[in-house]
């Protein structure tokens, strides 16, 4: 792609990927040359993992380090120029609790972040601390970028050794071939995910969301797409989600994506995602500021589809279905009306009183179809459904409702682990009397209920309590204003790596 001349770049434009980070490598050498990272989490491990530096190189980052009163704690750093070989040695330190995991993955994002402009290769020193294959995770996580709208800097041209690899140096380098593959799909999930939710909606909508999708899976063994069109849901009676996708011109798709891994039997897990390209809320228009974020409110969808890419391209011994219900929510002359009644896949009507309340609808269809089809093992939804659980939880969970204990518990301890926590929030039965209609089945919206319960509670009502079910409200945790280690501010790419955990993981939910 490099290789290409600039005007073929630019007429390309529409299909051009967002750019590669550096590939990682692993060796028992550092390269000569380019940045240094050493990781250190007391003065003391200077001697063990230092060791690259002779030991005169030594002596000056011990000097500097103490000059400096460096401290050691997790995700500070220090830059030393003018020592040894290299064009700059980055200390990161490493002193701090949580899980091993997440520290290496943020260790890694803090290494790929602050050498993203270094011209050359980056090493990083990484004997003695633990799987090295984690650090590599955090570093492509933490170096993502998204800039094929960025016409070139004249003033700061991109220079090739940008693009060098960062090597993780580590004894036994060649062991952890395959453990890196599934690190790296799963890093392309979550890339996936982000690249979806930052694209504007004048370039994904329903139709390219599945074209995104097809490429994305091209040649991937064991996974199959395909997309119900207009005239297919309309036979099938997805009236609900028809009537989301009605006021615009672009039109809705129901995109299914299986994959069955080596050695799977048995009933898939279904993962369903929404997929508002757009929300504007339709007829209850949404007020004009801040209403471009609703860009991302296909993030659930670009969740559950990246998560099967992931387990799809390490070849993962699971059975999974991703289903996005796909739809552009806009206001138009054949736009559904606040009072319409829609009759949904099941057969259910709902008065829908609020057009701003699609996601819920979409949905319906989305499970219900899903859990005839597929019969599935567990079926979870996956939403950017409500301003209230933003307002409850904030960023740094993601919203969780079940009536299915086994269900909820693996999903949360899924999500301690890939460092993306689940809160979880009460589901009330109760709460379908508050969304009584008084001449449909249910309304969309409830009287006095609260705002996320209510909605899970409605996605809920169309999947039948014996099929084990949850819903994760991701509004809040889907689009960070500020940067993490293993990502910059923007789209997280949020619940990919805790969906990709919990499908490995799952252990069927007795019958309640
Ligand atoms: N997509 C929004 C929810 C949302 C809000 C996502 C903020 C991300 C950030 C959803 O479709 C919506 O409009 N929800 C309404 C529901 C209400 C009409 C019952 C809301 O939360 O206000
Ligand atoms: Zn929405
Ligand atoms: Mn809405």
């Amino acid at each position: 792609m490099r290789a290409l001349p600039l005007i073929a770049a630019l007429a390309l434009s529409a299909a051009w990927p967002a750019l590669a980070s550096r590939p990682i490598e692993f060796d028992e050498a550092a390269p000569s040359g380019g940045a240094l990272v050493l990781p250190l989490g007391t003065a003391e491990e200077l001697a063990t993992r230092g060791t690259m530096l002779d030991p005169e190189a030594r002596a000056a980052v011990a000097r500097a380090l103490s000059a400096a009163e460096f401290r050691y704690r997790a995700e500070s750093t220090l830059v030393l120029r003018g020592i040894g070989p290299w064009t700059q040695i980055l200390i990161v330190g490493t002193a701090g609790d949580g899980p091993e995991e997440l520290r290496l993955q943020n260790l890694g994002g803090i290494a790929a972040r602050e050498t993203a402009s270094e011209n050359g290769p980056v090493a990083i020193a990484a004997a003695g601390l633990g799987d090295p294959t984690q650090i590599g995770l955090g570093a492509r996580l933490g170096a993502y970028r998204f800039d094929r709208y960025r016409s070139p800097d004249p003033e700061r041209p991109r220079r090739p050794g940008e693009d060098a690899p960062i090597t993780l140096v580590t004894a036994d380098a060649a062991r952890h071939g395959a453990a890196w593959r599934r690190r790296d799909a799963l890093a392309d999930g979550v890339y996936f995910a982000r690249d979806l939710v930052t694209e504007p909606a004048n370039v994904i909508y329903p139709e390219t969301f599945v074209e995104r999708t097809r490429e994305a899976f091209r040649g991937i063994s064991g996974a199959s797409v395909e997309a119900l069109d207009v005239p297919q849901m309309e036979r099938l009676g997805m009236n609900a989600i028809l009537s989301v996708g009605q006021g615009s011109v672009r039109p809705p798709r129901m995109l299914i994506v299986e994959y069955r891994g080596p050695g799977a039997s048995g009933p898939p897990i279904v993962l369903a995602g929404k997929g508002i390209t757009f929300d504007s809320g339709g007829i209850s228009l949404k007020p004009g500021a801040n209403m471009w974020q609703m860009k991302g409110d296909m993030a659930g969808a670009a969740a559950v589809v990246g998560t099967v890419l992931s387990l799809a391209r390490s070849g993962a011994p699971v059975h999974v279905v991703a289903i996005a219900a796909l739809a552009e929510n806009m206001p138009g002359a054949a736009a559904a009306r606040p009072g319409d009644v829609v009759r949904a896949y099941n057969g259910r009507t709902i008065e829908r009183i609020n057009t701003d309340a699609e996601g819920r609808i979409v949905l319906a269809d989305a499970v219900s179809y899903a859990e005839r089809r597929f019969r599935p093992a567990a079926i979870v939804d996956v939403a950017t459904l409500t301003g209230a659980i933003v307002a409850a939880l904030g960023s740094d969970y993601g919203g969780l409702f079940s009536r299915h204990d086994p269900l909820a518990d693996q999903l949360v301890a899924a999500g301690e682990a890939s460092g993306e926590p689940l809160w979880r929030m009460p589901l009330n039965p109760g709460y379908a009397a508050a969304m009584d209609s008084p001449i449909a089945d249910t309304r969309d919206i409830s009287d006095g209920a609260p705002g996320a319960g209510a909605g899970a509670q409605f996605i809920g009502s169309f999947v039948t309590p014996a099929t084990p079910w949850a819903h994760l409200d991701i509004a809040g945790t889907s689009w960070r204003s500020s940067a993490q280690p293993t990502a910059p501010a923007g789209a997280s790419g949020t619940t990919v790596r805790l969906l990709d955990r919990f499908v490995r993981a799952f252990r069927p939910i007795p019958a309640s």
